[in-house]
């Protein structure tokens, strides 16, 4: 029996605070006139708040991704989180929001091939589901990129915005859901765009932050080129896999790197540009975030019916592409889940942060308990007794 991968709940999340393009020319040299006619962006959400990192975004997304889906987080087999701005290179970011929703039952990692993380997400979802081992995935898509833009580069800081978006994916019988896949890398081209410090090629140093290299570095031109090429192809084969032709595809659901990036690569499709999903304007560039986000404007506008087939086109550092043609299941919109079941659901978000909270402490109580021998008075034999329990020391005679 064919087990589909079928997404049944979406969400996205944008931080408030907005910037815009007379922003920007107040900050570096640039107009609003130049951006909007080479990228198609008007304007993009930021974080503005130290406190909240790419994790907080990616919780906002899925829990309306699972409102939806009127799911609970404990219904969740495995997180996975594309984002190219994790709170931290270890641990994932993924194991971060598992622990924020309380999702005990799930396993987490992150997918790491930047703006075509959420489609790789997609295929490894769908692969996952087939093969029998795991019916439900919360995939997300989470971006802080303003922390890492240069925002003394006017050919970058133009381009990028935060946010998140998340779907719930779950096995079924019935045909429909991601149907196939294509992933791609040209790994020739990683010097194109990056965070050059932070890995342990570079680490973190005051010299290289002095020379700028804790943040985004990108060569526009040769992205451009290759950006049209791959989501044209990348599109055709997944298309082919499906044995759809042009007019048969209701909706492409680009990444929103570039206006003109999918004007191009719609072209080459030889599909007209009403099919495909723009926000950029109002978005930005939000990597992995981008995607998903399309996807739930799509759906909430109306584009997006029960039986649709959808092409979800994407390329990013790396250079990674990948595309994934969906045949929608779910009804759009969606039914208002009860109002119990969301009450539930909050309920089960602040028991997950006591239960983060007890854990904390009794870790921390242990450690206590279990401290140093020197100098540790009464706690020395407890801790012999706990070592000698753990067979990390004989039994004492
Ligand atoms: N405001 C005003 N002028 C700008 C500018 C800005 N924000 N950024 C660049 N310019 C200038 C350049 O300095 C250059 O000036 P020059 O001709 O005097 O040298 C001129 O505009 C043209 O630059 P160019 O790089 O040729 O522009 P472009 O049409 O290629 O557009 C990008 C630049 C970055 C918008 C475009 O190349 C692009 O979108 N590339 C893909 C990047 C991408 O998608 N990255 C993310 C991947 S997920």
């Amino acid at each position: 029996m064919t087990r589909y991968a079928r997404i049944v709940g979406w969400g996205k999340f944008l931080p408030p605070k907005v910037l815009t393009n007379f922003d920007l020319e107040r900050m570096v040299d640039t107009s609003d006139e130049w951006i909007r006619t080479r990228t198609g962006i008007r304007e993009r959400h930021m974080v503005n708040d130290p406190n909240i990192a790419s994790s907080d975004l990616a919780v906002e997304a899925a829990k309306r991704a699972l409102s939806v889906a009127d799911m609970t987080a404990g219904d969740i087999d495995l997180i996975m989180v594309a984002t190219s701005t994790p709170d931290h290179l270890f641990p994932a970011t993924a194991c971060i929001v598992q622990d924020k929703l309380g999702a005990t039952q799930a396993g987490a990692f992150d997918v790491s091939a930047a703006c075509s993380g959420f489609i790789y997400g997609l295929a490894l979802a769908r692969g996952l589901i087939a093969s029998g081992e795991i019916d439900t995935i919360l995939l997300i898509g989470t971006e802080v990129l303003s922390r890492f833009v240069d925002w003394n580069d006017r050919e970058t800081c133009v381009l990028f915005g935060d946010g998140a978006g998340a779907v719930v994916i779950k096995a079924s019988e019935e045909r429909g859901g991601v149907m196939a896949s294509m992933l791609g890398a040209d790994g020739s081209g990683a010097s194109l765009l990056g965070l050059p410090m932070g890995g342990s090629r570079l680490p973190p140093s005051v010299d290289g932050i002095a020379e700028g290299e804790n943040h985004i570095k990108m060569k526009g031109r040769p992205i451009f080129r290759f950006a049209v090429h791959v989501m044209a192809e990348s599109s055709r084969v997944v298309m082919e896999k499906m044995g759809w032709a042009p007019e048969d595809v209701d909706l492409v659901v680009p990444h929103q790197a570039n206006e003109r990036i999918i004007r191009a690569a719609m072209k080459q499709l030889k599909i007209p540009m009403e099919k495909a999903y723009l926000n950029i304007a109002t978005h930005g560039n939000t990597s992995t975030a981008s995607v998903p986000m399309v996807l739930v404007d799509a759906i909430n506008e109306g584009r997006i019916k029960q039986g649709s087939k959808l092409v979800l086109t994407g390329f990013g550092a790396g250079l990674t592409y990948a595309a994934v043609a969906i045949e929608w299941g779910a009804r759009t919109p969606a039914p208002e889940a009860p109002i119990h079941r969301n009450i539930l659901r909050k309920i089960g978000y602040n028991l997950a942060h006591v239960r983060s909270a007890m854990r904390r402490a009794v870790r921390a109580f242990y450690g206590f308990l279990l401290g140093p021998e020197e100098g540790g008075g009464w706690r020395v034999p407890i801790r012999q007794k706990f070592d000698e329990w753990l067979g990390l020391r004989g039994k004492e005679k």
